[in-house]
């Protein structure tokens, strides 16, 4: 490294280039550029109102600062390796424009608190744009729910047939699913939303600073109470990661659903041309890359969240370099979760439809309306259990006989139990299994209807 270092007179010689390249970080912070700046202007601007700089000071660093942001802006300041990290880059690039009063911007200040500070405004950012995006989601979810409030489809257990369900209902699972994220969210912002500026490198300051000056320019709630937990928090990244996690499962289990869905054996979708892809060898598929890789890409979100709890354990009080290796994963966290929410969003917008023939038809080819026999008989005074256990015949007979439930003569049905008659076939039609399951949360048309005007309440609330 030719040039001097950043840090004090203290050192003789440069870094080795090696470590200099190791130590660094610029390479991936850079993307806090902006905030790095918006967090410095505030600094000055306190500064200055405290009277620990003039107010020229204080003007001439924050005009400096904007420059820097326009510079980045236009791609004529491009920070390389010798930057070390952004906050040097920044500092060293406005002392070259305002001059010696650049020296002035990192009074009362540490690149502790600093980097605590911009990773907190990056994320706020990015959890608002992903809230946004959920919402996205959800929008797409109903709108398609709206449509398919009578379309049946199997639902499941263990993967294999139990009762037939409203194409409504399944995919309003996913849309509540989206809402506890949003929800999850919000909250996890009111943890990020803290300032740690003025903390220092981990004890505070000499000076008179005024925190909640800071705070108030930058939009932030509250200020962090301990300097040295101020500094060294990453709590609200974990849980960022985990919430980024969470979101991560919910995709990836729809993804699921639909890499089935669109299989031979199921064949529930046909996937469009625009969101499926080709074989390079062989000329007749049609491949789901789109939830393959929401699946795939989950495990590094995961990977993310367990790398930040192995971070932080055993770390002693307080700034240690670990905190340093917090970015990269809360980077490609953010950028993971806000590409599978766009891609699963198109993909469900345009990306797919449902075979409604093949979903009409596979839910009269099973037994899942074997509960609905037996919850008949218990409405007509036979207890469940024992109705439970006739039915299991019913159906073990009907197996061995080639045939499925509707296909029984009522002679057959009442040589099985008197208290059948005729309605049984009503009962037992698929359209009916799912309207009687009426229950509060359940299938039953009613209840999906109900469901889909409460859906439009809640992604009414901004
Ligand atoms: N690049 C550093 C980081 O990301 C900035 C803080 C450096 N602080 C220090 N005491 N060396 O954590």
């Amino acid at each position: 490294m030719t040039e001097k270092q950043t840090w004090s007179q203290r050192f003789e010689s440069a870094l080795h280039p090696a470590i200099a390249r190791f130590n660094a970080s610029i390479s991936f912070d850079i993307e806090l550029i902006e905030y790095d700046i918006t967090g410095s202007q505030a600094h000055a601007k306190m500064l200055a109102h405290t009277g620990i700089i003039s107010h020229e000071e204080g003007e001439a660093l924050f005009n400096g600062l904007e420059q820097v942001r326009q510079e980045y802006r236009q791609g004529q300041f491009q920070p390389g390796v010798d930057a070390e990290d952004v906050h040097f880059a920044v500092e060293k690039r406005l002392t070259e424009i305002v001059g010696d009063v650049g020296k002035k911007l990192h009074t009362a200040r540490s690149r502790n608190d600093q980097v605590g500070t911009d990773t907190r405004l990056y994320l706020r950012d990015q959890i608002q744009q992903i809230r946004q995006q959920l919402r996205d989601w959800q929008t797409v979810l109903v709108d398609i729910a709206e449509k398919n409030v009578e379309t049946l489809i199997p639902g499941y257990t263990h993967l294999q047939r139990a009762q037939p369900v409203s194409l409504a209902h399944h995919l309003l699972a996913y849309f509540q699913m989206a809402q506890r994220d949003w929800e999850r969210l919000e909250d996890v912002y009111s943890r990020v939303n803290i300032s740690p500026l003025g903390c220092g490198a981990l004890a505070g300051t000499t000076f008179p600073i005024d925190r909640h000056y800071t705070a108030n320019l930058l939009h932030f709630d509250n200020v962090y109470a301990n300097s040295l937990d101020g500094v060294s928090d990453r709590d609200f990244a974990i849980e960022f990661l985990c919430a980024a996690s969470i979101i991560m499962v919910h995709l990836s289990r729809l993804s699921e659903e639909i890499i089935l869905w669109a299989s031979e054996e199921f064949r529930f979708i046909t996937l469009k041309d625009s969101c499926a892809t080709g074989s390079s060898i062989m000329p007749q598929k049609k491949n789901p890359d789109v939830p393959e890789l929401v699946r795939g890409k989950t495990g590094r979100v995961f990977g993310h969240l367990q790398a930040m709890l192995v971070i932080m354990k055993g770390l002693p009080l307080a700034y240690n370099k670990d905190l340093q290796e917090d970015k990269e994963g809360i980077f490609d966290s953010v950028n993971t979760v806000k590409a599978c929410l766009e891609a699963m969003t198109i993909l469900l917008q345009e990306g797919l439809e449902f075979r409604h023939q093949r979903l009409a038809t596979a839910v009269t080819e099973d037994f899942a309306n074997a509960t609905d026999v037996a919850d008949y008989l218990a409405a007509r005074g036979v207890p469940f259990r024992e109705a439970y256990n006739i039915v299991g015949k019913v159906v073990k007979t009907s197996i061995a006989a080639g045939k499925l439930l509707k296909d029984l003569h009522l002679e057959e049905w009442q040589e099985i139990h008197p208290a059948f008659a005729a309605d049984i076939y009503e009962a037992i039609t698929p359209r009916q299994v799912v309207a009687a399951r009426n229950s509060y949360g359940g299938t039953g048309f009613l209840q999906v209807r109900q469901a889909l005007i409460n859906a439009r309440t809640q992604l009414s609330v901004k």
